[in-house]
């Protein structure tokens, strides 16, 4: 079975995609089989790897709303490994279609049960609604991506609750593997600040995972293609079933 990982920070804006993004660009360079999957009706994760969203014939809608598969809709990218499930807005009515589901928390798990792949990355909306709570429940771990700016630990506090909650029923397995800051500048006391304020608030969970560094260049190859190295020393920590 895939190790499932999920990128996920109810803040906008903070790095989440362009993390998810990198570390399965990553992981796939290192020759894992990564699936990307794209859970966010904004489909930033599939334009960034230079697909065009409007013209999906089937998306991650079809999949956990109706009757579709995940072969039937996995795409490959021009990174060699890597593989996207990928989304656009459609996939805004999974959050009303879901509600009245049976086993609505479950339908991603369900639906990623049997892919073929080593590493499983979700790349979580903005939001803690039913799409968020189903990547949580799918998912073996979770990675939050802070942005070094003000308000950082913002809503920090509702998301830990979520991940309480789905840890208290729908998936008692559910790992912290820590915090990614997005965004550092080290030449910034704005940044050290955040940081020890991220340290003091999770402690060892704040690894030395990685921060992804505030750059222009970096934000230029986002658009243009993932990147292969952007991640400073990252490797993904905790259990390796590999
Ligand atoms: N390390 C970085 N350096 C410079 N720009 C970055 C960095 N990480 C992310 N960005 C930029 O910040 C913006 C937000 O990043 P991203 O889309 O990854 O955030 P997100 O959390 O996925 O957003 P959303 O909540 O809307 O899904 C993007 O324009 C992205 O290019
Ligand atoms: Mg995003």
């Amino acid at each position: 079975m895939a190790f499932i990982i999920a990128i996920t920070n109810q803040k906008g804006g903070v790095g989440k995609t362009t993390t998810a993004v990198n570390i399965a660009a990553q992981l796939a360079t290192n020759k894992r089989r990564v699936l990307l999957v794209d859970l966010d009706p904004q489909g930033n994760a599939t334009s960034s790897l230079g697909i065009d969203k409007a013209a999906l014939p089937a998306t991650l809608y079809d999949v956990l709303v109706g009757d579709s598969t995940v072969a039937k809709i996995v795409l490959p990218t021009k990174v060699a490994n890597l593989f996207i499930l990928p989304a656009n807005s459609s996939l805004v009515q999974a959050e009303v279609d879901l509600v009245s589901m049976t086993q609505r928390e479950f339908r991603l798990k369900d639906k990623l049960a049997n892919v073929d792949a080593d590493i499983i990355i979700i790349d979580c909306p903005p939001a803690l609604g039913l799409l968020t709570v189903n990547a949580l429940t799918a998912a073996n771990g979770v990675l939050i991506p802070v942005q070094s700016e003000y308000f950082a630990l913002e809503g920090l506090s509702e998301l830990m609750n979520t991940i309480r909650l789905v840890r208290g029923g729908l998936n008692p397995d559910l790992d912290l593997f820590g915090v990614v800051l997005t965004m550092f500048n080290k030449r910034t006391v704005l940044s050290e600040q955040v940081l020890a304020e991220v340290r003091q608030h999770f402690g060892e969970k704040f690894s030395k995972l990685s921060y992804l560094e505030m750059s222009v260049w970096l934000k230029r190859q986002v658009m243009e293609r993932p990147s292969l190295s952007m991640i400073n020393g990252a490797k993904v920590r905790g259990r390796t079933k590999h």
